[in-house]
């Protein structure tokens, strides 16, 4: 597995940094196979990054009718609920850029957990037409208990190795509880997955996730099994951390995007 992790020094320039790489992640897929195929998060971190992409440059820069989104996961809520990632997207991004509809592969939670799940799941098969759907990138963020997506410590969902997508139940601060996650299979399966993780209040669990015992966080079992996994922190997240920014498997290189490339 092929692991950078990036310190920017704060909230705009991580959101800066995170659309700078989406946008290339974007050109280069549909350059390469005709769409670009993503599922985002939600939750507050994104918000930031989702309004960037909404503005010039990157509403001009990303191709986004070969463009294809899909969630990490969703609340079982109405659409119309601010609770709902649907909602978060939609406002922030989806009503903003000149996506196709047909291109908008929300995850039917009003259907209940369990059967969004398996029409999700219906849904990635038929869409990338084989045994091995392949997202070409998976933005995630970092819950205070180490949780992404809806993969929460303890879950059965956490531990799920054929799935794509299940019904979970999970109590998070006060958000639903009622929720449809893709699992690990799905998100290690991706050509680039990119946590994007901000603030002080994550700045021990960042530290813990990265540096600490492996496998006690849902967090640390993403591993892309051929893809790229990509952590991008501001300071305030990072702050915990022996390290500063690293580059590749072994490198102890320090990459600060803000002074150029040191290789
Ligand atoms: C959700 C997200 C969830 C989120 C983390 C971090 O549905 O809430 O998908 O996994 O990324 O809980 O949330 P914050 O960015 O709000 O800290």
């Amino acid at each position: 597995m092929d692991r950078e992790i990036v310190i920017l020094p704060d909230p705009p320039a991580l959101a800066s940094e995170a659309a700078r790489r989406f946008a290339g992640l974007a050109v280069q897929a549909a350059t390469d196979r005709g769409l670009f195929a993503v599922a985002l998060s939600g939750g507050t971190t994104p918000r930031m990054l989702y309004g960037l992409l909404s503005r010039e440059p990157y509403r001009r820069a990303v191709p986004w009718a070969r463009v294809h989104l899909f969630w990490a996961d969703e609340r079982c809520v109405p659409v119309t609920d601010p609770e709902s990632n649907f909602h978060l997207i939609g406002e922030a991004l989806i009503c903003r850029v000149p996506i196709p509809a047909q291109n908008v592969h929300r995850m039917p939670a009003e259907l209940g957990a369990e059967t969004a799940a398996h029409a999700y799941e219906d849904l990635i098969f038929a869409f990338f037409g084989g045994p091995s759907p392949q997202f070409d990138l998976v933005l995630l963020g970092l819950g205070g208990d180490g949780h992404t997506a809806s993969l929460f410590p303890g879950s059965s969902a956490a531990q799920e190795t054929e799935r794509l997508a299940v019904a979970v139940e999970a109590d998070y601060q006060d958000r639903p509880a009622q929720r449809v996650t893709l699992t690990l299979p799905a998100i290690n399966a991706a050509r680039q997955v990119i946590f994007l993780v901000s603030g002080s209040a994550k700045a021990g669990i960042v530290q813990a996730v990265l540096e600490g015992p492996e496998g006690e966080f849902p967090a640390q079992r993403v591993r892309p099994t051929s893809g790229r996994l990509t952590w991008l922190l501001d300071a305030a997240a990072a702050a915990h951390l022996k390290i500063s920014s690293q580059t590749g498997t072994s490198s102890n290189a320090f990459y600060d995007p803000g002074s150029g490339c040191p290789f």
